[in-house]
């Protein structure tokens, strides 16, 4: 199905092809000036160079002989040369109607084909997730769905941090506090006997304390790495009290990324990354590219024409362990065996921009990646307080995610009215779903590498640019399509301006998505699905919709209700926001 935009294209190609000129000036594009016109097409500049002509007559010689042409209301020129295009509503109504029946709202399928990696959300195991590993798990949920809605067969992974010392360090505490459980005995045996319990509220207390105590207890410092050697040597005790606590705080991140309504298809860590170690290095080895520096082993990445210092990478740390960047680029190779992909996307806080640069020209230049692979890293900015500063508890600590989600359900709670629900639990259901709304809404309405500011009573709102307002549409639309019992087949006609954009809009969904996922921006369809909401608002103020007397515009107002409805949900789909039926 060709877009609107490409239909119109052809018609004008036609135009200039029949003047003597090349097709290709035919493209167009959408109005920048939506009061003068609809569509617009700059190409008589580009025609009059070659033809040695002023681009003006170009323009209007296209103009004159397209306005013979049905589907054209209005074909204008403009100096000092446009041409100004606007289509007759006949022909926008029969392209909707074909978009709507035609499902997906003409998106192509750009990825047909293609895996796509999206490894995101980052979480480490053993420590709760907190406020900086909200944007990963969101922007990359809604990538990913980007992606697949465009075709991909996009897969997310979670990619733990499950591998290194933060492990050492909870493992050498459990030693210390406990030195009589059995599974810290050699004689420990993995067939037979069990871990002793640990919860995930002793993980959550004992990281930081760990962390802390390490900073100023060298003794325990130098445990905490000897646990992490043991484990990355697999020494089966150690490596059975890692299981032990993979087992629960795994479950717990599951349990924790399913509040936000983010699921990952692989569930892999950096330690699965461990047996592709060897042959990484035996790779990098081969092709001369890694070298010994100071005890370490490198790979020098950077190139003569880079503008700030591009260290080498260390694959292996002068003890010999691995490191973050040897993790990342065995997975990397673990990915190319497993799927072969066209793109790799990372979403990963913008401060680890140039572990990303190393570690892709290291892929890239070893070849363990195909050539073409678009590997590319989202360096999300964060989210901060008023202050301006990454987002704190009261007293100055990192926020638990948990904790700021429940915080905007109360707040939610407090806002929604009493008789609106059933029963309490519906209420708490309908709050959970719009405080997700808001908090997700509230982030990706922002460029995803810029800061923002976290600001409660902004994002519960339900006007504005926010999820609560979408979600609201959508309700609204949903009470009238059902006080209308059926709704209209076919959209028959446009009556009023308001239906005319609302109909343009979404004839260019093709368009916006393309660009989105070109840009990997999550928020160019947010933006999107808001100004349809509030084209969606000004047809509902400006039209009578139910009790319009005549049948024919009524059947046709309630099929472009429901072509709204599908198209809105659609995008907060994208955006991984769930709707609610009541507000
Ligand atoms: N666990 C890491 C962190 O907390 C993020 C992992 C991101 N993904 C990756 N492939 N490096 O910083």
């Amino acid at each position: 199905m060709l877009t609107v935009i490409e239909n119109i294209s052809e018609k004008i190609a036609d135009v200039f092809e029949s003047l003597g000129y090349k097709r290709e000036y035919g493209a167009v594009s959408v109005s920048a000036r939506p009061d003068l016109c609809q569509f617009q097409c700059n190409s008589c500049f580009a025609a009059a160079k070659e033809a040695r002509k002023a681009p003006f007559d170009i323009a209007a010689e296209v103009a004159e002989a397209a306005s013979k042409q049905e589907i054209f209301t209005k074909v204008e020129a403009v100096r000092p040369g446009f041409v100004n295009i606007t289509v007759t509503d006949e022909y926008l109504v029969s392209c909707v109607n074909e978009l709507i029946s035609n499902g997906n709202f003409g998106i192509k399928q750009v990825g047909a084909g293609k895996n796509l990696i999206v490894d995101y959300g980052g979480a480490n195991v053993a420590k709760p997730l907190h406020i900086g590993h909200l944007r990963p798990a969101i922007l990359g949920e809604a990538l990913k769905r980007m992606a697949r809605i465009c075709g991909y067969n996009a897969i997310g992974d979670v990619h733990m941090g499950d591998w290194g010392m933060p492990l050492g360090l909870v493992i050498a505490e459990l030693y210390v506090r406990h030195p009589e459980w059995k599974c810290f005995c050699d004689e420990f045996d993995p067939a037979v006997d069990k871990v002793e319990g640990i919860t995930v509220d002793d993980l959550n207390e004992i990281y930081p304390f760990a962390s802390k105590k390490s900073k100023e207890d060298e003794e325990f410092k130098e445990l905490a790495h000897k646990m992490t050697c043991d484990l990355q040597d697999r020494k089966p005790n150690i490596f059975a009290v890692w299981q032990e606590i993979m087992r629960i705080s795994v479950a717990d991140l599951k349990k924790n990324y399913g509040k936000l309504g983010v699921s990952f298809e692989l569930w892999y860590g950096e330690s699965d990354s461990d047996k592709y170690i060897p042959e990484l290095l035996e790779i990098l080895d081969n092709k001369g590219l890694s070298r010994v520096d100071d005890g370490a082993l490198v790979v020098d990445v950077a190139d003569d024409d880079d503008k700030s210092p591009m260290p080498p990478v260390i694959v292996k740390k002068s003890d010999g362990s691995s490191n973050y960047a040897t993790t990342d680029l065995a997975t990397i190779l673990q990915r190319e065996q497993d799927y072969a992909p066209a793109a790799i996307w990372y979403v990963v806080d913008k401060r680890q921009a140039l572990h990303f640069k190393q570690v892709f020209r290291a892929a890239k230049k070893s070849e363990i990646v195909n050539a073409d692979c678009d590997m590319y890293h989202l360096g999300n900015g964060t989210m901060n307080g008023s202050d301006g500063k990454p987002f704190k508890t009261r007293d100055g600590g990192v926020m638990r995610l948990e904790e700021l989600l429940n915080s905007v359900v109360s707040a939610v709670m407090e806002k929604l009215s009493e008789n609106a629900y059933a029963s309490e639990e519906e209420k708490l259901d309908a709050a959970n779903k719009i405080a997700m709304a808001a908090i997700k809404f509230g982030d990706m309405i922002n460029q995803p590498t810029k800061d923002y500011v976290f600001d409660i009573d902004k994002f519960i709102s339900f006007e504005g640019k926010t999820g609560s307002y979408l979600l609201y549409t959508v309700t609204r639309i949903n009470s009238i399509m059902r006080k209308a019992g059926e709704c209209g087949e076919k959209i028959s006609g446009i009556w009023s301006d308001a239906e005319r954009d609302i109909i343009i809009r979404m004839l260019l969904t093709c368009d916006v998505f393309q660009r989105a996922i070109n840009e990997k921006a999550p928020n160019v369809i947010a933006e999107n699905a808001y100004f349809a909401a509030c084209d969606f608002s000004r047809f509902y103020h400006d039209c009578r919709i139910i009790d319009e007397a005549d049948e024919n515009k009524k059947s046709s107002r309630l099929a472009l209700c429901k072509a709204v409805n599908d198209y809105l949900k659609m995008q907060l789909n994208v955006l991984g926001i769930e709707t609610v039926e009541k507000m």
